[in-house]
């Protein structure tokens, strides 16, 4: 649901026909339906969140996207806001709350720690934008929206290993999960929930089974039987320097072996 960032379509229709997705979804997925809502103003966000819970949501993840456009507002404002949003929907809701992060913060690690302690039941790792191009024939703002590939998935899944053994919340990953070895890779990392949009977009449904097999394969042939015997192998589990230090050597180590970046 978007709360008011599409202001020429009117916002009860927009909404109505929202709910009753939802509604029908939560009665028949046979899963729990998590809500996604993306809204603007902090009376926005509650109210919306209210319906959202009403129409069946078993939890909702509020999708904080801001362009932080005005060179006056600080990031410390931004920030109290997003935690003062996730306070106000929790103060109204009762099921779970998660938190969909833009990874644009000086310090993401410190905000997901912010918004855990502000009572956030899952982090989202990353909201993807969808920026525009610029065309020049003609000359103007070029709106082709593009999937994802498995390359994105390298920030998410930094983040989530950073993080994952460090915070006392779920972890999903979101953005360029791509084959079931990506989702392997999201375990690996330490996520508990790997998200799949592109993908599916891409090859249908029918993609999710393709996917399900290619993680078993991988966990066959290295006889794991369980996702716990491999959940969180390679997250970071040292001090944040020795985190550092890590990602430090992984750099040297990528430059040191593309021939193009030469001695
Ligand atoms: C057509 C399309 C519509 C999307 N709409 C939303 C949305 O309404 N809310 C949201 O949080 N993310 C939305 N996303 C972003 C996805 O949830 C996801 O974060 C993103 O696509 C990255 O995952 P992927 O690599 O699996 O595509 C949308 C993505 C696509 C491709």
């Amino acid at each position: 649901v978007n709360g008011g960032f599409f202001p020429a379509v009117p916002q009860a229709t927009v909404l109505d026909g929202r709910l009753s997705v939802l509604r029908r979804a939560a009665e028949r997925a046979g899963v729990p339906v998590i809500a996604s809502l993306n809204g603007c103003t902090q009376a926005g966000w509650v109210h919306f969140a209210r319906k959202l819970e009403q129409a069946g949501a078993a939890a909702i993840e509020l999708n904080f996207w801001h362009i932080a456009a005005d060179p006056d507002e600080t990031g410390t404002e931004v920030e109290e806001r997003f935690i003062a949003i996730l306070r106000a929907v929790k103060a109204e809701v009762s099921i779970p709350v998660s938190i969909k992060l833009p990874p644009f913060f000086s310090a993401p690690g410190n905000m997901a720690k912010r918004l855990v302690e502000a009572g956030a039941a899952g982090l989202v790792l990353f909201n993807r934008f969808y920026e525009p191009g610029l065309d020049l024939h003609p000359v103007a703002p070029e709106a082709d929206a593009q999937l994802s590939t498995s390359y994105e998935l390298r920030l998410p899944l930094i983040w989530t290993g950073l993080l994952s053994r460090r915070l006392q919340t779920s972890f999903a990953v979101s953005g360029g999960v791509n084959s079931g070895e990506d989702v392997v890779r999201c375990l690996l990392a330490g996520a508990d929930v790997a998200m799949v949009t592109s993908a599916l977009l891409r090859h249908g449904s029918g993609f999710l089974s393709t996917m399900l097999a290619e993680m078993q394969a991988w966990m066959e042939a290295r006889s794991v039987e369980s996702v716990a015997a491999f959940k969180g192998q390679l997250a970071a589990h040292g001090t944040a320097q020795a985190a550092e230090t890590f990602l430090r050597d992984q750099y040297r180590r990528i430059l040191s072996s593309t021939p193009a970046f030469g001695q």
